[in-house]
């Protein structure tokens, strides 16, 4: 793409999602983030392809239609933090200018997680769990390392990712069991010692179910009375199309807005694919046992089941439009079809509001939508 046309292509680019080599298909006067506005920001969650320029066709939609990114997974740790001493900011790097060249604001995700992170950061060279210490030690170098390289450009921070299990207790991950529970009180500190200014979440999924919400807000109000910079509680939204209720989520908002921090949609996505098992959680693990049979839409899917899938939508923003003043962002987790998680392992999943060639769906439409209220 270069010289006038591809000047005037993208200037147009809000109003035609399309301006490179690969068109999207027009999507209409308003966008995703206009409509949005005066709501809270829009997000999505790219992969390296698309801040490198290998997917024009992502590329315009995303500029087009967002104004906040997630990296899908180049800021974590084993991407940027791949072996003891070695820090690789390529990828890392390029997902930063590219939301500061589109504007955006830029997401981190996410500094201490207990998957996606190398095993030799738990062990020693002999493969023996690690002391509390140099566990401690090791997570404030790769916060303050990670955190700090970017001071100042990235916005906010997942600090914490899924450190509680379904019934609301805190997870046996390496950092609970060697570290010991005041593990997240540590990670936000560091993260707050390297950038005073950045916001700071909390992110999990299934937090719409009440034993796992009740053991967050136990958490939230620890970390608040302990005087622990947390700004935002990440609702993930993995969501079903049938699970959470709308009930659930607006207890969900509400309650942790009560708590004085924001709430921020996280991953957002809708999985349309029935599980075989009844499962609602996000765990990579659990799902992966989940899809076995249920393959059921690779042709494609129906129009009435499109229509659900754009219903579905609707009642969510709906609700997050209810709770605007409570709700800072709503990121997606993937800008087409294509680019989901859910199509993994060997399913075909139609979870977003872009089909696969980027072209606006039913739920697109419902999402604008929604934005007018009720
Ligand atoms: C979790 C993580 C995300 C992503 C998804 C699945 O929700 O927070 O980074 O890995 O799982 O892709």
């Amino acid at each position: 793409m270069n010289g006038i046309p591809a000047l005037w292509c993208c200037l147009f680019a809000g109003l035609l999602a399309g301006c490179a080599t690969n068109p999207a298909p027009p999507v209409g006067p308003v966008t995703l983030k206009q409509a949005y506005q005066h709501d809270f920001l829009i997000g999505v969650a790219v992969n390296q392809a698309q801040f490198e320029g290998r997917d024009p066709r992502g590329d315009a939609l995303i500029r087009a239609q967002f104004n906040s990114i997630s990296p899908e997974n180049v800021l974590k740790w084993e991407s940027v933090h791949p072996q003891p001493g070695r820090f690789d900011f390529s990828a890392a790097d390029a997902y930063v200018r590219f939301g500061e060249q589109n504007h955006q604001a830029v997401i981190g995700h996410t500094l201490v997680w207990h998957s996606q992170t190398p095993a030799w950061v738990f062990q020693d060279a002999a493969g023996r769990p690690v002391s509390r210490e140099v566990l401690l030690q090791r997570m404030r170098e790769h916060i303050l390392t990670v955190v700090g390289r970017y001071r100042g450009r990235i916005k906010g921070w997942d600090v914490v990712n899924e450190a509680l299990n379904e019934d609301g207790t805190l997870r046996e991950s390496p950092w609970k069991r060697i570290i010991g529970p005041d593990y997240i009180e540590k990670a936000f500190q560091y993260a707050h010692e390297a950038d005073p200014q950045a916001e700071l979440h909390y992110n999990d999924f299934s937090l719409e179910n009440e034993p796992k919400r009740n053991g967050a807000i136990a958490l939230i109000k620890k970390l608040k009375a302990e005087g622990i910079p947390i700004t935002a509680v990440g609702l993930q939204g993995h969501v079903k199309m049938d699970w959470p209720t709308m009930a659930q989520e607006e207890a969900t908002i509400t309650a942790f807005a009560d708590l004085g921090v924001k709430v921020m949609i996280t991953e957002l996505d809708v999985d349309v694919v029935p599980a075989t098992q009844q499962n609602h959680s996000a765990d990579i693990a659990l799902n992966g046992r989940a899809a076995a049979g249920a393959n059921i839409f690779t042709n494609g899917l129906s129009a009435a089941r499109q229509q659900a899938l754009a219903q579905r939508y609707g009642e969510l923003f709906r609700v997050f439009v209810k709770h605007r003043a409570a709700i800072a962002r709503v990121t997606f987790w993937g800008v087409t079809d294509g680019d989901s998680w859910l199509n993994s392992p060997g399913r075909v999943n139609y979870p977003l509001l872009f089909d696969r060639q980027g072209r606006p769906k039913p739920a697109f439409e419902q999402v604008l939508r929604a934005a007018d209220g009720p």
